[in-house]
């Protein structure tokens, strides 16, 4: 499968991405099959179809990274750890980003100032950007990816207090636009030791049945847009019943039913045909 940014747009529309949307997304690029001119082609068909009314919102999450120590938090230059097309909405002119050490927000269009200007005590707090999201009535988009990659999830653990999560402070350095480095600290949510695992596909899995959430193929990756309201207002009396919805329950994540879930090194896609994920020709 060849994919073109026109094909692409195409999908996307097919899926239900409207002109003027508010738009945050977890992808894989390699879920997809081959796209001509890779991430950067499927940031533009992104931006086409969400046009110049709408907001395009990506993680540049480095969580991990951020374990160092000596990690410095440059908002300009501190690349997305969450995949190729995350990382080319951080790079794109005009992009605004958010300032956590862990998870920032990058964004695209008229809602992004407001987007990255939100600023509570953590990321995930309804005041917070992610928050925000939920707040302007946005949609987020799994490209290729299980609800595992779902970080609204969080905001909803944080929302309903749920017990598996402590609050703590993260304390790193931050690189500011003249390049003068600052102490700079904030909020983060850490699971607590007898945490086993969420299952976010759980609540995907119930909000698919319950046709909440569209799902589609854009290429060969299976798509799921997700209305965030929606959303909220389907898991709120779920989770009110059980506290541990979205926890693990012993028997391993929910799977899907939808597309076919392929669990590789490199990371959980959602794909249509296992076969068509693009895969780099060997060297010759
Ligand atoms: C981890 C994850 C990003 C891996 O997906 P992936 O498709 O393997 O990786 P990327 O999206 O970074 O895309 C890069 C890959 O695309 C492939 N690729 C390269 N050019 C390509 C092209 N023109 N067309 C299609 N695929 C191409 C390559 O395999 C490349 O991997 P390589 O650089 O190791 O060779 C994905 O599984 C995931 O979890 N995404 C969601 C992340 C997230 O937002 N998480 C939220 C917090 S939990």
């Amino acid at each position: 499968m060849v994919l073109t940014r026109d094909r692409l747009a195409a999908d996307l529309r097919r899926l239900g991405v409207q002109t003027g949307d508010l738009l945050m997304i977890h992808s894989s690029l390699r879920s997809l099959g081959f796209v001509v001119g890779g991430a950067a082609t499927v940031v533009d068909a992104l931006l086409d179809v969400l046009g110049p009314t709408g907001t395009l919102v990506g993680p540049s999450f480095n969580y991990e990274t951020a374990l160092d120590p000596d990690f410095v938090f440059d908002p300009l230059n501190t690349p997305s750890d969450m995949g190729a097309i995350a990382d080319e909405i951080r790079r794109r002119a005009g992009n605004q980003r958010s300032r956590h050490l862990t998870h920032s927000l990058s964004a695209i269009g008229p809602q992004a100032e407001t987007i990255v200007a939100a600023g509570g005590p953590t990321a995930w707090a309804a005041d917070d950007p992610l928050g925000t999201v939920f707040k302007l009535n946005g949609q987020f988009l799994l490209l290729g990816v299980t609800y595992q990659a779902f970080t609204a999830c969080h905001v909803l653990e944080v929302a309903f207090r749920l017990h598996h999560r402590k609050l703590d402070t993260l304390r790193r350095r931050l690189r500011e636009p003249t390049g003068r480095l600052v102490a700079f600290e904030n909020t983060v949510y850490l699971r607590d030791v007898n945490y086993p695992g969420y299952d976010f596909n759980r609540l995907g899995q119930d909000m698919e049945d319950a046709d909440i959430t569209a799902v589609a193929p854009v290429g060969n990756a299976i798509a799921r847009l997700v209305p965030a309201r929606p959303m909220y207002e389907f898991a709120t009396p779920r989770i009110k019943r059980d506290p541990d919805y979205l926890l693990e329950q012993g028997a391993g994540v929910t799977s899907l039913t939808r597309g076919t879930t392929l669990e590789l090194p490199g990371g959980i896609l959602s794909v249509v045909d296992p076969g068509a994920i693009f895969r780099p020709r060997p060297p010759t």
